[in-house]
């Protein structure tokens, strides 16, 4: 990798360390160009026309999409952000009483929140995996919990919003489509870091967002449902996008995913999200995947040097989210002290109320969080070790 290009392309990294990726990454400039570009051409023709203008750059976006996932671009729907894109799908699925989700200790609240929901207006039941000896979803565990019929749908996130193990999503998909189950991932904090292949993968449906691992612009993501699942799925919600008025008594839903999408869009967004999976793929995710991983095995293994801190992670294999506790400190204090440095260090926290059940599991109420991108150095990760080593225990 050209570690100086990529570098070259993220200016802020001249006044700050940043270490918080898998909040928001720092967009490259040609993302940036992207945004800044189209939000002008909308304050000087008009934000309809600059659209018809860029109709086929628009179009392209699905296309670079699709591309980035081994998907087709007919799959994918452009939506505002995971959460949205994860809750079409999710509430779109004729989900009834008695029928069971099944989900990892390290799922999102953002998405346990909605089984909870359907737990009460449906009845619902959740379930949860347990892990294997290394702390990631157990194969045998999983394999038998899907002999039971009720089991409707598999959904996890890829890697936890608090870090911890990378899933074994290939070989969560192969279970799935042996027994008949509908997968949902989560690949939020995998998109962009990771390679992403929905083929490999053989999960159904995937939600994504924009300025994590992807380093798009904020309030952009994707949601992929597989062709042959998607005519069968009614979204939740329609419009005058999704579906169009036929009679003043009928309408029909559009074939392709953009039926789980809305009209209204920030274009200058969708655009910018277009040009970070454009700049992912000319990078290369494979190796900047090994980087990532590179980075992240050099702080934890720095972090655990340091008197006092604990890198928190498990898994046998592990992502560029690192997460840490300081004995004598909160997780705000180090977040503070470290944003308090000469070079401003951006990492952040992650409590126990974004991943209830694994952060129980392990009886922890919060960590910090420091989230590598390829862009990182090992020079950066010194200084950050250097000012940790100094932290005034509270
Ligand atoms: C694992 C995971 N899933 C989903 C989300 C939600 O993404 P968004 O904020 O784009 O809706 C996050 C955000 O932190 C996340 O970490």
């Amino acid at each position: 990798m050209n570690i100086e290009q990529l570098r070259a392309d993220t200016p802020a990294v001249a006044q700050l360390i940043h270490f918080n990726n898998a909040g928001a990454a720092l967009m490259p400039t040609p993302v940036i160009d992207t945004v800044t570009r189209h939000l002008q051409l909308e304050a000087r023709l008009g934000g309809y026309e600059a659209a018809a203008q860029c109709s086929a750059e628009l179009e392209n976006v699905y296309g670079a999409i699709a591309r980035l996932i081994n998907a087709q671009p007919d799959e994918i729907a452009v939506i505002e952000n995971a959460t949205r894109a994860w809750d079409m799908a999710f509430y779109s699925l004729p989900l009834q009483a008695g029928d069971v989700v099944l989900t990892s200790t390290t799922e999102y609240a953002g998405n346990y929140i909605p089984y909870l929901q359907l737990k009460q207006q449906r009845g619902i039941e959740i379930r949860v995996i347990a892990n294997d000896e290394h702390g990631q979803v157990s194969l045998p565990a999983l394999k038998t919990m899907l002999e039971d019929e009720r089991v409707a749908l598999i959904a996890l996130p890829v890697i936890a919003t608090n870090g911890g193990p990378v899933q074994p999503v290939e070989q969560i998909g192969a279970l799935a489509r042996a027994a008949g189950v509908l997968f949902l991932l989560d690949a939020c904090q995998g998109v962009g870091q990771m390679p992403i292949d929905v083929q490999k993968i053989g999960c159904h449906m995937l939600a994504a967002t924009s300025r994590k691992y992807l380093r798009g612009p904020r309030g952009m993501g994707f949601l992929y449902v597989e062709r042959s699942l998607c005519q069968n799925l009614e979204p939740v919600f329609l419009d005058l996008h999704a579906a169009s008025l036929q009679t003043s008594d009928t309408f029909e839903i559009r074939a392709d995913a953009r039926r789980f999408e809305n009209w209204e869009c920030n274009v200058a967004a969708k655009l910018g999200l277009g040009a970070a999976v454009q700049y992912a793929l000319a990078q290369g995710v494979d190796p900047m995947w090994l980087r990532i991983q590179q980075l992240a095995a050099y702080l934890r293994q720095r972090l655990a040097d340091i008197p006092g801190v604990t890198p928190r992670d498990v898994g046998s294999l592990t992502s560029g989210i690192v997460t840490f506790t300081h004995q004598g400190s909160s997780a705000a204090q180090v977040q503070q002290w470290l944003a308090a440095q000469d070079k401003r260090i951006n990492v952040t926290t992650s409590t126990f109320r974004s991943t209830l059940i694994d952060m129980q599991d392990r009886d922890l109420l919060e960590v910090n969080r420091a989230s590598l991108h390829a862009y990182n150095t090992e020079a950066e990760i010194d200084t950050m070790i250097a000012a940790l080593s100094c932290l005034p225990s509270a």
